[in-house]
């Protein structure tokens, strides 16, 4: 009965160790690492360190009790029991921090934590020093062997899962770096937009997540918002650079730049999902803009999104023919243009928003 038992346990955390390689996703690798840990280990919190490449410090991973938020910082490496334990390369245990000279309170001070016994175990990399997992508290008695060898046993599947994971947003935020500087070029033209890009991200961002996407959903608002406009490029500089209104023929010539868009986009492979995000957002709620004249939900949300915010930030920012428009007009133009230009339901999750209404004080 009880090998059965075992047995169970031990298909239980084949699954576990499985579910840190299930997603790449940082933030969610750890939770997943840091849930097994204080399950398995029965202990409050669980900290995890990487030594950073280039420099000699640590970095450092945990959540607060009862926050989502992932805190990061970067601590001096050889500090305290977590240092030793590095320095050692052995787990090192501590049953009472405040008769252990090793203990390093700085952390402690940082998240708002009270540590009373410690268990550091160094992790490994492909045969190199990679960092060190701390459990913190023991729930019930003391530390134990058994303890040590749980993290024996889950340390190089915590490195590896932690290395992928880490090598993911490096080459996540190289990519994020590219298309940002090359929507910069494109914007470079039209010097009427400066910081636009970075402002349509950031907000495209926020509406997206307030109205409840998430995930793969959210990364595709963000890129449709740093490309929107990557189709001006094949609009000449005298119609981008032209002060006054446009005649009807150079605003048809404008309104192509949806279309050089797709047709930039499109043969880059992995980012087909955020071509309609971009390719439709001239689109107007009742059905009188371009490309298509789409309507409604016809229109895909990240172009409804997308559309918005485009819109506040150009009557947000300076132009050098204009000043920024002051608040209260540019909210008139939002409610006057709810149901017509713009999706009513995201106008108003738009216009609710802390970010939208601090930039509003501004003006
Ligand atoms: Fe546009």
């Amino acid at each position: 009965m009880k090998r059965k038992i075992k047995k169970l346990n031990e298909e239980n955390l084949i699954r576990e160790i499985s579910d840190f390689f299930i997603t790449l996703d940082i933030k969610k690798v750890l939770q997943k690492i840091t849930d097994t840990l204080e399950k398995r280990l029965k202990v409050e919190r669980v900290s995890i360190f990487k030594k950073k490449e280039d420099k000699n410090v640590f970095e450092f991973f945990v959540f607060s009790k009862g926050e989502k938020e992932l805190k990061r910082m970067e601590i001096p490496l050889g500090k305290g029991v977590v240092g030793y334990a590095y320095k050692r390369g052995l787990p090192v245990i501590v049953k009472d921090v405040k008769k252990d000279k090793h203990f390093y309170s700085l952390v402690d001070q940082a998240v708002g934590f009270k540590t009373r016994s410690i268990l550091a175990f160094p992790l490994k990399l492909k045969g190199r020093k990679y960092g060190v997992i701390e459990l913190i508290n023991k729930k019930r008695g003391i530390f134990t062997r058994r303890d040590v060898e749980i993290c024996r046993f889950l340390s190089p599947f915590i490195s590896l899962a932690l290395e992928n994971a880490i090598l993911f947003e490096r080459l996540e935020n190289m990519f994020l770096g590219i298309i940002r500087s090359f929507a910069r070029a494109v914007e470079a033209k039209d010097p009427y937009t400066s910081g636009h890009v970075e402002r349509v991200e950031a907000l495209s961002y926020l509406l997206a997540r307030k109205s409840g996407l998430r995930g793969e959903n959210l990364r595709i608002a963000r890129i449709a918002g740093i490309l929107h406009d990557v189709g001006k490029i094949g609009v000449p500089d005298r119609i981008l650079r032209k002060p006054d209104k446009l005649t009807k023929k150079e605003f048809e010539i404008v309104k192509r730049h949806v279309i050089y868009s797709k047709e930039i986009l499109e043969p880059i492979g992995g980012i087909e999902d955020v071509i309609p995000g971009i390719y439709y957002h001239h689109e107007r709620y009742d059905g009188k803009g371009y490309p298509e004249g789409r309507k409604e939900q016809e229109i895909p949300l990240i172009a409804r999104i997308i559309s918005i915010v485009d819109a506040f930030d150009a009557m947000a920012s300076d132009r050098p023919y204009r000043k920024a428009l002051p608040a209260k007009k540019i909210v008139r133009e939002f409610l006057k243009n709810k149901g017509k230009q713009f999706d009513p339901e995201l106008v108003d999750i738009f216009l609710s928003m802390e970010e939208v209404k601090k930039i509003l004080k501004t003006l």
